[in-house]
């Protein structure tokens, strides 16, 4: 952190008023459950976006990515027809958002400097929503429960830029916990425990590649079938609102009911709900097979019947069963591309790493970014 505000000095010609932090996250079992009300376990990072910032008079808000390099900026007075294409629109969408819930605000200098990778599906846009919105109330003066700057991020995604995700990418950027995993329940927006990974074990990332990008991939017309599916099981559950309150025994009695590709988004949600908690159960006992073949069996889900897979991703699991150490594997995130998460003994990691980027560039050509990751904390103010 102070090399990074070392460099805002030397850019601005003064220190930041607040800086902040916040990781990217990765998803390790609950794929959209989150928008279902239902859960999820997953964990923040130790790649983090940091965020600070300096209030001038005016309207107008600077803004340096040290990373690319790149100058962007915006005013607070202009209404644009449609977001900017650069990383300023995450700003620019939580500044409103803030506003909307009754802050005010001047413009302002800031700069950004991020590790967590870009639109790859540890959630690079709700690290810097989270790290921003905390350095910007820090500056105006302004305060929100961590829940709702949670849903202030969301409300960036889903009104400004016209995705409809859940909470789950905000919610761990800023409920983290270092070392843990956390297990969240979506309906009453809180965390119901932590969990630790085995003993002996690491989560390592292979980055396909491809990027993901929800804003223009099949992300809301999934979320659409899911929330078809909870309206048919509604009128035949008394009580169910959401895919969350319905059992697989539920759904799959109701199959004739409803469109079969709707049947079979459903059908992962309400499996990956049951493979949370199952998860859970699996941890306390230390069965670590079992724990790594719900990863499997996310996968598989999420291929056949979410279908938010691609070749790429496909091929990365199935690596996974062939190199010796993995006990599991699983796109992680919204999918459509974007990263895997490998469940591999920490003795094994780095060779493992290395066999499969090998083996992916052999197949595709491609030279996959791999990372074996530590958990880290949630977001953070800087004290000065
Ligand atoms: C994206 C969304 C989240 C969640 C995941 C899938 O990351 O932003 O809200 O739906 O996909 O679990």
């Amino acid at each position: 952190m102070k090399e990074f505000i070392a460099k805002f000095e030397q850019h601005y010609g003064r220190k930041p008023a607040a800086a902040s932090q916040a990781p990217g996250r990765l998803e390790i079992l609950g794929n959209h459950t989150d928008y279902n009300e239902g859960f999820v376990l997953s964990c923040a990072v130790e790649q983090t976006t940091k965020f600070a910032l300096y209030p001038v008079e005016g309207t107008r808000c600077r803004l340096i990515d040290f990373r690319s390099g790149a100058a962007m900026s915006f005013d607070l007075a202009e209404k644009e027809a449609a977001p900017a294409k650069d990383g300023s629109k995450y700003v620019k969408g939580m500044v409103l958002q803030l506003m909307q819930r009754g802050m005010s605000c001047t413009g302002f200098d800031a700069a950004i400097e991020s590790s967590v990778p870009l639109s790859a599906g540890m959630s690079s846009s709700a690290a810097l929503e989270v790290s921003a919105g905390l350095a910007l109330m820090k500056v105006f003066n302004f305060n929100l429960s961590s829940a709702d700057l949670a849903r202030a991020g969301q409300g960036v995604e889903n009104q400004y830029l016209g995705l409809k995700s859940g909470l789950l990418d905000q919610f761990s950027s800023i409920f983290g916990k270092k070392d843990s995993m956390i297990l969240s329940d979506f309906r009453s927006v809180e965390v119901l425990r932590t969990a630790a990974l085995p003993e002996g074990y690491s989560i390592v990332v292979i980055n396909s590649m491809k990027k993901h990008n929800l804003v223009d991939s099949e992300y809301n017309v999934r979320r659409q079938d899911c929330e078809e599916a909870a309206r048919i099981m509604s009128k035949l559950i008394p009580g169910a609102k959401t895919l969350r309150d319905i059992s697989p025994e539920q759904l799959e009695s109701a199959r004739d009911q409803m469109d079969e590709r709707v049947y079979r988004r459903a059908l992962h949600v309400v499996g990956e709900c049951a493979r949370v908690m199952e998860s859970i159960r699996l941890l306390e006992q230390q069965d670590v097979a079992g724990f790594g073949q719900l990863w499997f069996d996310s996968h598989q889900s999420s291929r056949e019947n979410f279908e938010n897979s691609t070749p790429e991703l496909d091929y990365l699991v199935e690596l996974a069963r062939s190199i010796p150490g993995c006990l599991g594997a699983r796109l992680s995130g919204g999918g459509f591309g974007g990263i895997t998460i490998h469940l591999v003994k920490t003795a094994d990691a780095e060779l493992y790493a290395q066999r499969a980027t090998a083996a992916y560039k052999a197949r595709t050509g491609i030279e996959a970014q791999s990372i074996i990751c530590a958990i880290g904390s949630g977001a953070e103010l800087y004290h000065f």
